[in-house]
Formats: C-alpha cells, sequence, structure tokens
C-alpha cells in the first residue's frame, strides 16, 4: 500500500481546491439558507469533469481512478456539501451503475450526456416504508411483455427535482424476494411520473431532495438494467462504491471545518493572547487533525480498494462509518472553538455542523454500515 500521491492526483486535488474557493464558497451561506440548489455551479462543475470523474473517455468521462474522486470530494465537501452530494450521486451511483452494468445502447444513450454534466442523475431505492430495510420494495414494475407498468412512491431523492435520469428500484416478482426486483432507467417526463415538494431539511439544504411518485408510468424494456432480478444486486453493488464518495464527503465537511477552527482560533485572542496559545483548544485541534488523517486513510485504503479490483464493501463501510463520526465530533469542536461567532452563519461552521449529521444517516446509517462490516468480518 503506498499513498504517495502521483502528480495527477495533485493537479485534481488542486483544481477542486481553487473551483470550490472560487465558485462554490461565495454564495453559499445565501444558497443554504434560502435552499437554492447550486444550479449554474453544478454546470460549471459538469464543463470541468466532476461529475463524470471515473467514467470511461470514450463515454465522455474523466477516466480517474477512485482516489482522484476522493481528494475532489473532499475539496468540494469543505466548502459546499450541498454540491458534493450531487456530485456523490451523479459520479458513484448513476455514472457508476449505468457504465458497470448498462447495455452499450443505455451507455450511449444516457451515460455519454451524465459523464460530461450536460444531464444530472438520481438514485432511487429509499422508499416511505423502505429505508435501511431497502428489500422490502413496495414500488411494483409489473412485467407487460415489451415494457414494465411501473407503481409507487420513492422517497428522498436527491436530485429529485433536477435530474433528467432516475435510476428506479422496483418489485416484478414479489414471490421471489430481493430476486424478483428489478432496476429501470425513468426518464424525466414519462407520462405518470409526478415530483412532490422540495423537503425542507436540516442540512445540505442547497440540495434537492423530494419524493418521486409513479403512476403507471410505462418503462420500456429496454430500460432495464442487468438480468431480469437483477436490481437488488445492482443497488447494493452500487451503494459498496457510492459509500466511498459520502465517506469522502464527511472527511471533507471535517477538514473544512478544522482548517477554520485553526485559522480562527490563532486570530481571537483570550485573556490576552490567541485563543490557540490555550491548551483546551490546542488539544482540540489535535483531536481533530488526528481523526482527520485517520478518515482519510480508510477513504484513501477503499479507493484503492476499488482501483485494484479487490473487495471494497467492507472497507467503504468502514470509510463512511468512520469519517461520518468524525465529520459530527470535529464540527461540533469546531463551533465550540469559535465561541458564540459559531452560532452565527458568517462564520460557516454552524452550516458545517448540520451537514455533517446526514452523512451517519444516507447510503446506509451508521447502524447499516455495522451490519455490513461485521457481515464480512464473521463471514
Ligand atoms: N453487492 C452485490 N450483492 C449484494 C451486496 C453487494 N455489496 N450486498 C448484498 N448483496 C446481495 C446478497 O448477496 C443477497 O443476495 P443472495 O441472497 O442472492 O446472496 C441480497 O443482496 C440480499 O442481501 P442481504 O440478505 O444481506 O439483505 P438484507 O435484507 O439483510 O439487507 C442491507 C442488507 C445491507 C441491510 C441492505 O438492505 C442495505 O444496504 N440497506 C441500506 C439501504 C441504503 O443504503 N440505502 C441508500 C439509498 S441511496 C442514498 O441514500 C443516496 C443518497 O443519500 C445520496
Ligand atoms: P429507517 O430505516 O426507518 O431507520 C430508522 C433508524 O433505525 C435508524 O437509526 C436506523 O439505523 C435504525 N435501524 C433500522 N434498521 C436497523 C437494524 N436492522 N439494526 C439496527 N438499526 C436499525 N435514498 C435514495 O434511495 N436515494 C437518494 O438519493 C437519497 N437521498 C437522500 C437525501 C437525504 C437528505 C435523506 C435524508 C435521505 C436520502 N435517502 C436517499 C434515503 C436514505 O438512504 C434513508 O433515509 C436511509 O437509508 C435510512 O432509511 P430511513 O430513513 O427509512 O430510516
Amino acid at each position: 500500500m503506498n499513498f504517495q500521491l502521483t502528480e495527477e492526483h495533485l493537479a485534481v486535488q488542486a483544481a477542486a481546491r481553487e473551483f470550490a474557493q472560487a465558485e462554490l464558497l461565495p454564495g453559499v451561506i445565501e444558497r443554504d439558507e434560502h435552499q437554492k440548489f447550486p444550479a449554474e455551479q453544478i454546470k460549471k462543475m459538469g464543463e470541468l469533469g466532476f461529475l463524470g470523474m471515473m467514467v470511461d473517455p470514450k463515454y465522455g468521462g474523466g477516466g480517474m481512478d477512485t482516489i482522484s474522486y476522493v481528494l475532489a470530494m473532499e475539496e468540494i465537501s469543505k466548502v459546499d456539501a450541498s454540491a458534493s452530494v450531487v456530485m456523490s450521486v451523479n459520479n458513484s451511483l448513476v455514472c457508476w451503475g449505468l457504465e458497470k452494468y448498462g447495455t452499450e445502447e443505455q451507455k450511449q444513450k444516457y451515460l455519454t450526456r451524465l459523464a460530461t454534466g450536460e444531464i444530472i442523475g438520481a438514485f432511487c431505492l429509499s422508499e416511505p416504508e423502505a429505508g435501511s430495510d431497502a428489500t422490502s420494495q413496495r414500488t411494483t414494475a409489473e412485467d407487460k411483455g415489451d415494457y414494465y407498468l411501473l407503481n409507487g412512491t420513492k422517497n428522498w431523492i436527491t436530485n429529485g427535482s433536477t435530474a433528467s435520469v432516475y435510476l428506479v428500484i422496483a418489485q416484478t416478482d414479489v414471490a421471489k424476494g430481493h430476486r424478483g426486483i428489478n432496476a429501470l432507467i425513468v426518464e424525466r417526463g414519462m407520462e405518470g411520473f409526478a415530483i412532490g415538494p422540495k423537503e425542507n431539511k436540516l442540512g445540505i439544504r442547497g440540495s434537492d431532495t423530494h419524493s418521486l411518485m409513479f403512476t403507471d408510468v410505462k418503462v420500456p424494456k429496454e430500460n432495464r438494467i442487468g438480468e431480469d432480478g437483477f436490481g437488488f444486486k445492482f443497488a447494493m453493488s452500487t451503494l459498496a462504491g457510492g459509500r466511498i464518495g459520502i465517506a469522502s464527503q464527511a472527511l471533507g465537511i471535517a477538514s473544512g471545518a478544522y482548517e477554520l477552527a485553526v485559522k480562527y482560533s490563532k486570530e481571537r485572542k483570550a485573556f490576552g493572547v490567541e485563543i490557540a496559545k490555550h491548551q483546551a483548544i490546542q488539544f482540540k485541534l489535535a483531536d481533530m487533525a488526528t481523526n482527520i488523517e485517520a478518515a482519510r486513510l480508510l477513504c484513501l485504503q477503499a479507493a484503492y480498494d476499488k482501483d485494484t479490483h479487490a473487495d471494497y464493501g467492507k472497507s467503504g463501510a468502514m470509510a463512511k462509518l468512520f469519517a461520518s463520526k468524525v465529520a459530527m465530533d470535529t464540527t461540533i469542536e469546531a463551533v465550540q472553538v469559535h465561541g458564540g461567532y459559531g452560532f452565527v452563519k458568517e462564520y460557516h461552521v454552524e452550516r458545517l455542523m448540520r451537514d455533517a449529521k446526514i452523512t451517519q444517516i444516507y447510503e446506509g446509517t451508521s447502524e447499516i454500515q455495522k451490519i455490513v462490516i461485521s457481515r464480512e468480518l464473521l463471514k
């Protein structure tokens, strides 16, 4: 294992940092307050290649490795986790799933535009009554010969109203349990497809979270991903990589808060000295830095496993479990280092603290990561 970053890795990291500081930082507080989707910024991220980083260049992607993706996700998430969740879903759930399991026709029709950011995608597994318990899908995709008739509701869908392409998981044959589930490509605007109102959230408020309703939507058979009954495995396998993206989002939120805490502690004076001179503050910074470094190594380990075609289910789940806790702990302490100023919006750390929480919930809660890890340990 050698985590010496290459020149290419460093260039990607620098480009993401520069973009985040120049394009995402201005307006991030207002977007959070007004729940405004970062539409212009996402468009630019597509133009710069951040939305299809790992996709083969023949489909319009950057052909980069997962380590580059982790580094870019960290930099973007330091500043705007609402933008980085769009990046994570598009890269690791939608593009990856289509590239790995889609037909050549599906790749030509959808992946080529998703990888360049011309359009963005959504991944639709969760339902009002099926979140962690993802096999109990209520949405049905009835086999009607040359099409599926899709009925049901999906909940909490990121990019819900901004996506053009939705990968929808639904039950075709209840008797077969999870082996009767399919993954279908649904296009925005298909008859019978409706989008609910935007959720009013604690964090990542700029991101676009909606429920989706399907009423007798006719989805052509050629839009099924993989063999009949492959949908649940498609979702699980895709989420294994997605969790590396969310782990690096959590890492970025933590390191963003840490950098702000270091800067502030050198500026703010109390009892005649900079607060950084008080050992209580130094110890907080030392704990933050140590935890962040450990989280970064777990993220890079999972990325390395994926890049070297080793099993990354456990390492990705470990990275997400640990980095999301580090994000919570670090952001809470960063607010503390800022005192009262940490409690108001101008100093960014209160937003990072609110944004951190979602990393312990989506793409599998922390409890679900422990199930995934312990099953691997005990098998
Ligand atoms: N790759 C391929 N197949 C896998 C797999 C993987 N990583 N993990 C499990 N499977 C297969 C199993 O082999 C099994 O198939 P067989 O019976 O044929 O062997 C099948 O899937 C069912 O697996 P389990 O028996 O383990 O299923 P379970 O009911 O016990 O549930 C679970 C397992 C891990 C808890 C799963 O339900 C889960 O991951 N839940 C969390 C759901 C989740 O992460 N949702 C995220 C939604 S997307 C999102 O959140 C995006 C966002 O916010 C931005
Ligand atoms: P539940 O499954 O009801 O869990 C409630 C609590 O019980 C949790 O603490 C959980 O860990 C615990 N629990 C449940 N089962 C067990 C168990 N077996 N052992 C121990 N503890 C357990 N989903 C998508 O498909 N696509 C998206 O794009 C997407 N984006 C999201 C964006 C946001 C902002 C949010 C809030 C959610 C998003 N989700 C998305 C849904 C997300 O993945 C689910 O919320 C998550 O998987 C948890 O499901 P749930 O909310 O139904 O909670």
